[in-house]
């Protein structure tokens, strides 16, 4: 287990394992929230290999601590209207960004502490526009997954994968709504994840 998270390090394989186990559907759904025109922030983008499917025209500001990830994706998606940035997303970062439509959390809060998470959607919630929303999806425990769903979300990369009510526990302290799901049938691999829809930031944009 330890040398397949070795290789995912490795930007070609993580993106072929992605599509390989079906985490790329997982993604689709996730994107279907944004429509043309939004302005959209991907935090924790990694390669972003699912920029393609977004739909145009689209203002993009990619976010990731990885330097291999944001150059692969700079490569291929960077453009007037899409940057990929190299970093931890902070304060500055979300001082430079205009208003956001959607922001995305795609499999980053299940490698987050409650601390970092809470900084995190705190953050996310400050960068919204007026109807924005941040969209995350994390490997979660559910009482209704088989063993072979558990024992994917045991040794998951992510070192805080949670349970449902864990996950909206930390989104309620930062947003007035927050609307979740589990879906268990995106991936190939039995695996469940836990979706959910924030908005109604506590923490208004300062202007
Ligand atoms: C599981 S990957 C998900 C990548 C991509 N969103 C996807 O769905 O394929 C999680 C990513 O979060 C990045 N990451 C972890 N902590 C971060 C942080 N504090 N700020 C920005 N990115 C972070 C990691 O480098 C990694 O690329």
């Amino acid at each position: 287990m330890d040398g397949l998270k070795g290789l995912l390090r490795h930007v070609r394989a993580y993106v072929l394992l992605q599509r390989i186990v079906g985490a790329d559907r997982l993604r689709y759904r996730c994107i279907e929230e944004i429509q043309p025109g939004d302005t959209v922030l991907d935090i924790g983008c990694g390669p972003a290999y699912y920029f393609p499917r977004l739909p145009q025209p689209l203002n993009y500001h990619g976010f990731d601590t990885d330097a291999p990830y944001i150059d692969w994706a700079e490569e291929r998606f960077g453009g007037e209207n899409a940057s990929f940035h190299c970093g931890n997303f902070d304060e500055a970062a979300a001082r430079s960004l205009p208003p956001i439509d959607v922001v995305l959390l795609l499999g980053l809060l299940h490698h987050l502490s409650d601390e970092q998470c809470t900084q995190l959607l705190n953050l996310a919630a400050s960068v919204l526009g007026p109807g924005g929303r941040v969209i995350s999806v994390d490997t979660c425990f559910e009482p209704t997954q088989g063993r072979i769903s558990r024992w994917m979300s045991a040794n998951d990369r992510g070192e805080y994968v949670r349970e449902p009510a864990a996950f909206e526990k930390l989104a309620l302290q930062s947003f007035g709504q927050v609307e979740g799901n589990v879906i268990n049938d995106a991936t190939h691999v039995p695996s469940s994840y836990w979706m959910m829809r924030m908005t109604e930031p506590n923490r208004l944009r300062a202007e």
